[in-house]
């Protein structure tokens, strides 16, 4: 049996199964990764965006503004893939409890997870927010002023500072989506890792979580992680390809009515 045959029997057989995606699910829409060559931390310095610097001074807004201006139109463009759908219909197959996500790109819902199946660790790039009096905003609206010209855009309500609905370096994770995360994550018989370095935590301590409550822990990644070595397999594969394998032998055998 293949390494992905035995997935897809895990998939198949598992009471609750939790997949746990990081951007490389997304690089296969187009959306280029953090840390593989290429990815962004090796044509951006992480150091600056940070929450510190984005709150701290107008120069520091300019400058996240100026990549975002770069990154947001190809998240608004990208289309989910393979991985994305493969998730959904497993969802739907009522063989995915949820997807717990580091990435902000939105591509789960937009593959058809349902939003209450979506718990995203870092946010979700496609809302704003105020920070001074929470007026809600879509990132298409400020998207569309940065293309006029407007380095910072500021809250149409209030004149204060604007803020993408995304977790940046030194701020808290939201509280109830870790939450969530944790509590599913240990509740869960199969945890599959899709596209992700595990290199950063706390988001990195969920697949642990899950491991260490029974689950059997899965990793589909190009690159070897830090928790290779505890997992149960590790498929070196594109999760693209990896999924849309495992979907179908799942699908063939639920019209079996295995
Ligand atoms: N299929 C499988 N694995 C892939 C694919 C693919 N098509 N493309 C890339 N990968 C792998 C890379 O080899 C890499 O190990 O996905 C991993 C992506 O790792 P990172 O770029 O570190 O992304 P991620 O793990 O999501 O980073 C976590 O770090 O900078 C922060 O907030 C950011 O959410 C992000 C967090
Ligand atoms: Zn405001």
């Amino acid at each position: 049996m293949s390494d992905i045959d035995r997935l897809a029997a895990l998939v198949a057989e598992a009471r609750c199964a939790v997949a746990f995606t990081g951007a490389g699910v997304s690089t296969e829409s187009g959306i280029p990764d953090f840390r593989s060559p290429g990815g962004v931390w090796g044509r951006f310095d992480p150091s600056e965006f940070t929450y510190r610097n984005f709150v701290g001074s107008h120069e520091g807004r300019r400058r996240y503004w100026a990549l975002g201006r770069v990154t947001y139109p190809l998240i608004r463009a990208a289309a989910p893939n393979a991985a994305h759908l493969a998730l959904a219909e497993l969802h739907r197959l009522g063989r995915l409890d949820c997807c717990i996500t580091q990435n902000i790109d939105d591509l789960h819902q937009r593959a058809g997870l349902p939003p209450e199946a979506v718990i995203e660790l870092h946010g979700n790039a496609t809302r704003a927010r105020c920070l001074d009096c929470g007026h809600a905003c879509t990132r298409d609206e400020v998207h569309a002023r940065l293309e006029l010209g407007v380095e910072v855009p500021a809250c149409a309500a209030c004149g204060g500072v604007v803020k993408p609905h995304t977790i940046l370096f030194g701020e808290a994770m939201p509280r109830a989506a870790v939450q969530e995360a944790e509590q599913r994550a240990r509740a869960a018989d199969l945890f599959v890792v899709l596209g992700s370095s595990l290199a950063v935590y706390p988001a990195a301590y969920i697949p642990i979580h899950a491991k260490r409550a029974g689950a059997a822990l899965v990793i589909v990644n190009l690159e070897p992680t830090p928790l290779d070595r505890e997992a149960d397999l590790v498929i070196r594969g594109k999760a693209g390809s990896v999924m849309a394998q495992v979907v179908g032998t799942v699908r063939a055998r639920s019209l079996q009515g295995g």
